[in-house]
């Protein structure tokens, strides 16, 4: 039968692709996802990677906690806000971030955030979708307006989804 999580799952196949394997498998050390929604990224790290990662609803991490333990793959989760991270300055070798920017109320904070946990040097992978409101400020750019550097960039779908691969310098 086909119900509306069958369609989810055929665009999240057909329009994600291998973006979320892209992403994830470039983290390295200290990984922090943020706005984790139910997990769907947790087995594409790298199995030496330190994973923890954040939600601001405890829902969605009771979903990721379920995933994480049918995978065997080891997650710190907490529950918090992206745009106030519980965690000090320069604390991670990579941040993560997939098709998560479009739901925060205010991207450039949760940005600076990334920022300030990223050690210098290290990586932020981001996933998001282009829209006609953020025609000035895409995801992607505004974080290379931020200050990262962009290692990796690629549209896809036509502009429609973009990743990018970046260095906190
Ligand atoms: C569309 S889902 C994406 C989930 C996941 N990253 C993925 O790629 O499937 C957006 C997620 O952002 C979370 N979220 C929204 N605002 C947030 C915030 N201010 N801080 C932390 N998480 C937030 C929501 O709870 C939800 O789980």
């Amino acid at each position: 039968m086909i119900t509306m999580d069958t369609v989810g799952l055929w665009a999240e196949r057909l329009i994600v692709g291998n973006s979320r394997p892209w992403l994830c498998r470039r983290a390295t050390g200290r990984t922090l996802e943020i706005a984790v929604g139910t997990g769907r990224n947790v087995s594409f790290y790298p199995p030496d990677v330190e994973l923890m990662a954040i939600d601001v609803d405890p829902g969605m991490l009771d979903v990721t906690r379920r995933r994480a333990a049918a995978a065997g793959r080891r997650v710190a989760l907490g529950q918090a806000d992206a745009a106030a991270l519980p965690y000090a300055d320069e604390s991670f070798d990579t941040v993560v971030c997939t098709l998560a920017l479009c739901s925060v109320y205010d991207r450039a904070a949760v940005l600076a955030e990334m920022r300030r946990v990223l050690r210098p040097g290290g990586r932020l992978l981001l996933l998001d979708h282009r829209e006609h409101r953020w025609r000035q400020a895409h995801p992607a750019d505004l974080a290379l307006r931020g200050g990262f550097v962009a290692e990796g960039r690629r549209r896809l779908w036509f502009g429609l989804i973009e990743r990018l691969a970046a260095r906190r310098p």
